[in-house]
């Protein structure tokens, strides 16, 4: 991180973040997917702690759950200062969700996840409860707009 990514405070601009994380989920997704993804919707961003300059930044994604079209990834990012051996600290989180477009653009059908292991089981669980939370709210919405879009 640079000084040009910094916020008014002096520390890292959470949007530098945000786009780190939104880059690597969609690398993830076309991976996952083998071909083109867009972003749906990132949710659960959470700053954990403050990234410096400096400060050399990673992201880690993986996909969590897929549906019939698509999937969603949590990323993880973590900071290490670069004059410095020490573990590096966890500083963001995030899950988003990627649809994957065939050459129309219109959804296609991805690849399922298979989760291996425990922690793979875990992630798949956790992530259809977040699905099932983020319709609801939608749904919720919608219901209370008494129809229309649930779009700000
Ligand atoms: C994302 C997009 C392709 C969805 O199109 P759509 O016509 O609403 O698609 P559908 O209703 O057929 O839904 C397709 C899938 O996306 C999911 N989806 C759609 N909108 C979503 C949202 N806001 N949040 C989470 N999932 C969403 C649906 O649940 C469905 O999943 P499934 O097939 O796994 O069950 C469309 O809204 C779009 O193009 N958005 C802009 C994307 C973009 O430009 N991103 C930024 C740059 S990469």
């Amino acid at each position: 991180m640079t000084a040009l990514d910094t916020n008014l405070l002096g520390t890292v601009h959470g949007g530098v973040i945000m786009k780190l994380v939104d880059d690597v989920a969609g690398a993830v997704a076309q991976r996952h997917s083998g071909g083109p993804a867009v972003t749906a919707s990132m949710d659960e961003m959470t700053f954990l702690e403050p990234v410096h300059v400096g400060n050399l930044v990673h992201a880690h994604g993986k996909v969590n759950w897929t549906g019939r079209t698509s999937m969603e990834v949590g990323v993880r990012v973590v900071a290490e200062p670069w004059n410095e051996v020490r573990p590096a600290t966890a500083v963001a989180t995030a899950y988003l969700v990627f649809v994957a477009l065939g050459p129309d653009g219109k959804p296609r059908e991805v690849p399922p996840v298979l989760p291996e292991t425990d922690e793979d089981r875990r992630r798949f669980a956790e992530a259809e409860i977040r699905r099932t939370h983020r319709l609801a709210r939608r749904e919720a919405i919608l219901r209370s707009r008494q129809g229309g879009s649930a779009d700000l």
